[in-house]
């Protein structure tokens, strides 16, 4: 798969990518990301990208030009299957989302900054618009980053055990179950004795017991509307 970002703020997204699972997915050549800076499509020598709203009003809205002109010289190396653009208003990220978007093979994310971006870009181009959650960033590459790092570990051979995603929260609209580690007894509290004894089918039963009684007791929602 690969990933390409639009960002005013390219040192933001460094680091995000440079460590653990997605680093290994970049080094594996399972995840491609490239990240572009936006400025490079600048419409001045000031390299300027934003400008002020027509009606008046605080706050600089990202140029049409810049990012239609970088998108559609990026697209020459292959047409996106999605054009992301980031931003609170956009429909809330989940896992269902994360599942869909690890099938595509070529997206764009579009990193918003100041009161956002030009609407005709919206319109003519982007084809999904995506939300972190319902509080407000400074700009869309954290959010990003986010994104991508929960598309990135589903993809198949990055993570080592490969049903593990499987048993991730909210995969199956259930939070997983408590894990525990050594010490069996830590400081008088001890590990549930079904774990212990490691019957894989009485394990099985208990941790879907648990995922449950966990969802249930801290987020119901994901339970109604369920077949
Ligand atoms: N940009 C600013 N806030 C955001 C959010 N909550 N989700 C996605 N992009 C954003």
């Amino acid at each position: 798969m690969k990933i390409d970002i639009l960002t005013v703020v390219p040192d933001l997204l460094e680091s995000p990518f440079s460590h653990s699972i997605l680093k290994r997915a970049r080094e594996k050549g399972l995840l491609t990301i490239n990240v572009y800076n936006l400025r490079k499509w600048a419409i001045n020598k000031h390299m300027q990208v934003d400008d002020y709203q027509f009606g008046g009003g605080a706050g600089m809205v990202m140029m049409p030009e810049p990012l239609a002109n970088a998108i559609d010289e990026l697209q020459q190396a292959g047409k996106y299957d999605e054009i992301i653009f980031l931003t609170p208003d956009g429909a809330t990220f989940n896992q269902k989302t994360a599942n869909i978007l690890s099938m595509k093979e070529n997206l764009l994310l579009i990193c918003g900054h100041y009161k956002g971006i030009d609407e005709r870009i919206r319109q003519q181009y982007v084809t999904k618009e995506i939300s972190i959650g319902d509080y407000v960033l400074s700009g869309g590459e954290l959010a990003a980053a986010v994104v991508v790092d929960a598309i990135g570990r589903l993809l198949p051979g990055v993570l080592n055990d490969e049903t593990s995603a499987l048993f991730d929260s909210f995969q199956d609209n259930l939070l997983a179950p408590p894990v525990y580690t050594r010490p069996a007894d830590f400081r008088g509290s001890k590990v549930p004795e079904i774990l212990i004894q490691g019957d894989p089918k009485k394990v099985a039963e208990w941790r879907h017991e648990q995922s449950v009684q966990r969802t249930q007791d801290r987020r119901p929602d994901l339970l109604e509307g369920q077949e």
